[in-house]
Formats: C-alpha cells, structure tokens, sequence
C-alpha cells in the first residue's frame, strides 16, 4: 500500500459543486482502480490524500498534477503505507455548506473538522501531513 498527500489551490469561481462534480468521476475512475482517499476543501485550498497501490496513485497523481482546474500544486508527502485508512472511501469530500441561509455554516465546518483532525490517527507521514495541514488552512 502507498498514500501521497498534497495540497493545491482552486480558483474562486469553482463552486462546491463543480468540486463535487468533478469526484463524481473521480469516484468511479477510483473505485475501479482501487484507489482511496479524502479530499479537504476549504477557502480555495484543497488537502488530498491518495492510497492504493504505488504505481496506481503515481499514474493519478500524475494527471491530478496535469489538471488545469486548480494550480500551485504541492506534493506534501508520499511513501509506504501498511494499511488503508480509507477503505470505505472511493474519496471523500469535506467541505463546508455551499448555502448562505445558514449563516455559521462555516463556523461549524471549522469547529467540526478541527475536531475530526485531532482525533484522527496518524501513524503515517502521509497522515500527519494531511491533517496537519488541514488544520493550518482551517487556522487561516
Ligand atoms: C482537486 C482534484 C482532485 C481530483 N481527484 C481525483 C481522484 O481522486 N481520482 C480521479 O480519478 N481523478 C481525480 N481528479 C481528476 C483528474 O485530474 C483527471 O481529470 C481524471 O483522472 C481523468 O483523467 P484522464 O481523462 O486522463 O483519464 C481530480 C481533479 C482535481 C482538480
């Protein structure tokens, strides 16, 4: 087992939705291959971890690099893993409520996932990196 962890920016006129549009895809390309993972989305930032086998999430990460949907690419960490931390997930996607109605939507994706990165396992580099910086980002 592998896990890569980067983090990129998305330019602000891609809604929430167009990010979930896009794991739409990425889900089922993922399944197939069995390829692993979550995808953090906050303020422009996306954290993404990627497990599977090496050469799997080096082909994806590959054309991940290559997609012109967001920029400022950066590999955090990538190297052995002994076990899926995700194996129910084809990828999955935190972010925070795209509806102004609810006013602390965002509040409440900051408390709730600050929550969930410190009670998450990291007992790889991959890992801590991944939460580490999601929680910088949440942070601002
Ligand atoms: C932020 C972001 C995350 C992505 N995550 C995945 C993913 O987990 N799996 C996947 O197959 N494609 C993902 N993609 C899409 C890939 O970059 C690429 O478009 C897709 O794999 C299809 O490539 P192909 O047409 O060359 O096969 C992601 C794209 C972006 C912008």
């Amino acid at each position: 087992m592998f896990q890569l962890t980067y983090q990129s920016k998305i330019s602000p006129e891609l809604t929430i939705g167009e990010i979930e549009n896009i794991l739409v895809d990425a889900r089922k390309r993922n399944n197939t291959r069995e390829i692993t993972g979550c995808l953090v989305y906050f303020e422009e930032s996306i954290v993404q971890i990627l497990e599977g086998k090496k050469e799997d999430v080096m082909d994806l990460f590959g054309k991940i690099e290559n997609d012109h949907r967001h920029h400022t690419l950066d590999l955090l960490w990538e190297g052995p893993s002994r076990q899926r931390y995700f194996p129910n997930w084809d990828m999955a996607l935190y972010a925070p409520a795209d509806d102004s109605e609810y006013y602390d939507s965002k509040e409440t994706f900051i408390t709730n996932m600050t929550l969930l990165a410190d009670l998450s396992k990291k007992t790889t580099s991959a890992l801590l990196s991944f939460w580490s910086t999601v929680r910088k980002n949440l942070n601002g």
